[in-house]
């Protein structure tokens, strides 16, 4: 087993990452004094359906007496106020002693994750929570830095909060039953951490990208500990996005979520992140920060991934009209998490509109 570390003072915890270990997360949890005796499993009827029941099993043999499930159904149509309201409800009804204290474990991907530790954050103004991550995305982002939330009809991530887990528990395993989209909208994120952050993981991927697509069992260890590494670096020095160190995770993400609205959800998260790093990168060219062969690198390495270089079908007028509502702009200076070489990102305030919209037009088929 790896183990990762994300070093908040008293919010401190680990990331253990290894194969087949769900049937041992209960003695884990029992081990770290993690839980008392009840044990709420937040998940979906998919990823219940597949792991729930080793989960329980392994809960009870560590002589968890109270052990339920709560069902958020799939997609991120479901990270919302009405399902966070029935999760919470629910919590209420698991655990209606007010002495006892509950703890929930998040087994799922980025949006079971998102809304469990939302309500982990909130139910009798917080307890403590365990993020069980399935999907890669998950495994290398979303379960690990705390931020929680439920999105609203004006947009995604509105409600929520800061909120740590005690424990993030990665069983790699799980991504065998992951559709071969879903893990490669992941590797999306992946290659965000090497191009933004780290040339060696970059170099790395540009080797083994097909090694990890297979899930190959050496090559998935060494870049998802590495994403994690990279991840607690950040969180370590801007835990609430305060310092402009933590905006570094959203390289692609301005045009990305961009094109993610546009299309409509027809196009994945990490498939949309893949042409927000392009266009990025692009941008990052014009301004004379980087080389050209920057943006050819990435660009090889993201089709290898078996993800999009272009949106097609989408209006470029939409997909501008949601640039601007990011929350990245702000009011009149808009910025980008740019480029200046592999494993190097900066934040570029004021880039022209007229070049925002020819980098949109670059990825825009
Ligand atoms: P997801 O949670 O919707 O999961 C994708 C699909 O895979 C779903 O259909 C799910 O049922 C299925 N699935 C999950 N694990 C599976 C498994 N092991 N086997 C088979 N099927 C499985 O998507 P995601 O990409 O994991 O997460 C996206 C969400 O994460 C978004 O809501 C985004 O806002 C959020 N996010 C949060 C952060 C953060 O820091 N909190 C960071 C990045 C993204
Ligand atoms: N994925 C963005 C963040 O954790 O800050």
């Amino acid at each position: 087993m790896q183990t990762g570390h994300i070093p908040l003072g008293r919010r401190a915890y680990d990331v253990l990452v290894d194969f087949d270990c769900l049937p041992r997360l209960g003695s884990v949890l029992r081990e770290r004094a993690l839980a008392q005796d009840n044990v709420a499993v937040i998940t979906s009827p998919r990823i219940g359906g597949l792991y729930y029941e080793s989960v329980e099993a392994g809960l009870r043999e560590a002589g968890f007496r109270h052990v339920g499930r709560w069902d958020l159904p799939d997609g991120e149509e479901s990270k919302n106020l009405a399902r966070f309201s029935e999760a919470v409800e629910w919590l209420a009804r698991f655990t209606p002693d007010p002495a006892i204290r509950p703890a929930v474990v998040a087994l799922g991907g980025g949006v079971v994750g998102d809304l469990a530790g939302f309500a982990a954050a909130s139910f009798r103004r917080g307890i403590p929570y365990v993020q069980a991550p399935t999907t890669l995305l998950a495994a290398v982002d979303s379960s690990v830095g705390g931020k929680t939330a439920v999105n609203l009809p004006e947009g995604k991530n509105l409600v929520g909060a800061f909120y740590q887990p005690r424990l993030v528990y990665v069983d790699l395993s799980t991504l065998e039953t992951l559709e071969v989209r879903e893990l490669r909208s992941g590797c999306a994120e992946v290659i965000k951490y090497g191009a933004a952050l780290d040339a060696d993981l970059f170099r790395f991927l540009e080797q083994s990208i097909e090694d990890l697509l297979a899930l190959d069992r050496e090559a998935l260890t060494r870049v998802v500990t590495r994403c994690i590494e990279l991840k607690a670096d950040v969180v370590r020095r801007d835990e609430r996005e305060e310092k402009r160190v933590r905006v570094c995770l959203n390289f692609g993400h301005t045009l990305g979520h961009a094109i993610e609205k546009a299309s409509d959800r027809r196009l994945r998260h990490g498939e949309c992140v893949a042409v927000g790093m392009l266009a990025a990168a692009h941008i990052s060219v014009e301004l004379g920060l980087c080389s050209a062969q920057i943006p050819q690198r990435l660009e090889a390495l993201i089709r290898r991934a078996g993800l999009p270089a272009a949106a097609e079908g989408l209006d470029m007028a939409h997909v501008m009209e949601f640039v601007k509502h990011d929350k990245k702009f702000v009011t009149g200076a808009n910025r980008f998490v740019v480029l200046r070489g592999i494993g190097q990102w900066q934040e570029y305030e004021g880039v022209p509109e007229e070049l925002v919209r020819e980098a949109a037009g670059s990825v825009l088929v």
